[in-house]
């Protein structure tokens, strides 16, 4: 039977060079705290339980978590790397592995990590290890014979140590026990006073464990955020590789580089999207989609074959096949297009469901709305659905013509086939068929003149 896994999470430290009150780990890459990520690969590695160290910020980070698959620990002061570690070894299992990641390092891929876990499991020391051709201020790889006897932190190393490019990433696995007896030996005595998890490769040689080291495909796997210009570096490396991922899917992006996807984007076949296009949440885009410049899309499903234009906005909506979209077309959540519907510039819609072949082109407010098939909404229409306390709701039933500048007051419903003459002020059910209108009479006044400026007096 292979070993259970148990994953720790060291997310202690207040990342002074972030100059933020919010503790480092929470800060967003993708749209998504940077302990967040390192949590989901840990879920994708199969642990059987996750503990994540926290200390800065107080409960910022119990909070920001919240999830009952998680166990938290507090680290209230932080004496180092080893000391952390201590924190979760009375919540870690006997006969496990624990695998150590970091929560400002976001990045490293669950491929990366598998090999240092089967090492664990084989009864070796997985680490993980990088070539970097500036290595300071890392701990450095200390190897006899090619075999990793040690790690010297770079404080702590002497001029031909600090010469080596092989630096500890701080990522290892091991089986529990060894970590626990391990870590109840570490001391302070070095040049930062602190208990160093690196001192536990030392002593694994000691006790004949051998040091198995694997590398990540990518630097930047392991590079962590220590400041808001690594955490827009590293959001660019992420961004890259969705955008890679995309291609590779058969995505026509029209710059890779002007892409951002803060969560998941699904697409079908032949989707083509245009620069400057973000999407949030949960986004799924049906064969021949085409999203247009500079759109953001949050929770969206939309079907094949629909065309969103230029500069618009759709917040948690389910949008149908060969619908048109924009450009400038505001859609809000709750919303329901179904086929072959039209919204046009300078359109909002909130909550509503508008049928086949429906058209809204132009300047209206359409909020708390049913509308049927076939209607045509003139522009400058406005569906009135609150009346200073309560939302109310209309109701456009198939093949309603509505004519331009007109306001529903709700609640109201327009019959089928009705026609609402331009200008129209609707208070009462418009029956089904008929034109109705509300307008005051023209008139024209004869001989009229327009005012004449005065002149002032000096
Ligand atoms: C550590 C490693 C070093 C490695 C480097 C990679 C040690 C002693 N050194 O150095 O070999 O090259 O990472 O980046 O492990 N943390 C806590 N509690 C603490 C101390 C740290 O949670 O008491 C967390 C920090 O928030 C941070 C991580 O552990 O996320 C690393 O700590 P840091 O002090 O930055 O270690 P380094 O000196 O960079
Ligand atoms: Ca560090």
């Amino acid at each position: 039977m292979t070993a259970k896994l148990d994953i720790v999470i060291l997310a202690a430290g207040k990342g002074t060079r972030m100059r933020s009150d919010l503790p480092k780990v929470l800060h967003k890459l993708a749209g998504k705290p940077l302990v967040g990520h390192v949590i989901d690969t840990a879920h994708a590695l199969g642990a059987a339980q996750v503990c994540v160290v926290y200390g800065f910020g107080g409960e910022a980070v119990p909070q920001a978590l919240a999830d009952d698959k998680l166990t938290f620990v507090l680290q209230a002061e932080q004496h180092g790397t080893g000391h952390a570690v201590r924190q979760a070894l009375p919540r870690l299992g006997d006969d496990t592995v624990t695998l150590v990641l970091y929560g400002d390092v976001p990045l490293t891929r669950a491929a990366t990590l598998r090999p240092l876990v089967d090492a664990a499991r084989g009864g070796k020391l997985g680490l993980l290890t990088v070539e970097l051709a500036d290595p300071d201020g890392y701990g450095r790889i200390v190897r006899e014979h090619g075999q990793v006897v040690r790690i010297v932190e770079h404080k702590d190393a002497s001029p031909a140590e600090r010469a080596i490019t092989e630096v500890n990433t701080g990522i290892l696995a091991v089986a529990t026990p060894h970590l626990k007896r391990w870590i109840g030996e570490l001391k302070s005595d070095n040049a930062q006073g602190e208990y160093y998890l690196t001192d536990i490769i030392a002593l694994a040689v000691r006790d004949g464990v051998e040091i198995e080291a694997h590398q990540p495909a990518d630097a930047w796997e392991v590079l962590g955020v220590n400041s808001k210009a690594q955490l827009a570096e590293l959001e660019r490396v992420h961004q890259r590789e969705i955008a890679r991922g995309l291609l590779d899917a058969g995505v026509t992006l029209l710059d890779p580089a002007r892409l951002d996807v803060r969560g998941s984007l699904v697409c079908g076949r032949d989707v083509t999207i245009d620069i400057g296009c973000v999407f949030e949440g949960r986004v799924e885009l049906g064969d021949g989609v085409e999203v247009g410049a500079h759109c953001v899309l949050r929770n969206v499903k939309v079907a094949a074959g629909t065309r969103i234009d230029a500069f618009t906005l759709i917040d948690d909506a389910v949008i149908g096949e060969a619908n048109k979209l924009g450009p400038f077309t505001r859609i809000r959540p709750g919303t329901l297009l179904a086929r072959d519907v039209h919204v046009g510039n300078f359109v909002e819609i909130k909550n509503s469901q508008i049928g086949d072949g429906s058209k809204i082109n132009h300047l209206s407010y359409v909020g708390d709305t049913t509308m049927g098939k076939k209607v045509n909404i003139g522009a400058g229409t406005i569906t009135c659905n609150y009346d200073g306390a309560n939302k109310h709701r209309t109701v456009i039933e198939d093949e309603v013509f509505v004519g331009s500048d007109t306001q529903l007051v709700a609640p109201v419903t327009v019959g089928r086939g009705a026609t609402l003459g331009a200008g129209t002020t609707l208070t009462r059910d418009a029956p089904a068929g008929e034109l109705t209108l509300s307008r005051a009479k023209q008139v024209t006044v004869p001989g009229w003149k327009r005012p004449v400026k005065q002149k002032k007096e000096s």
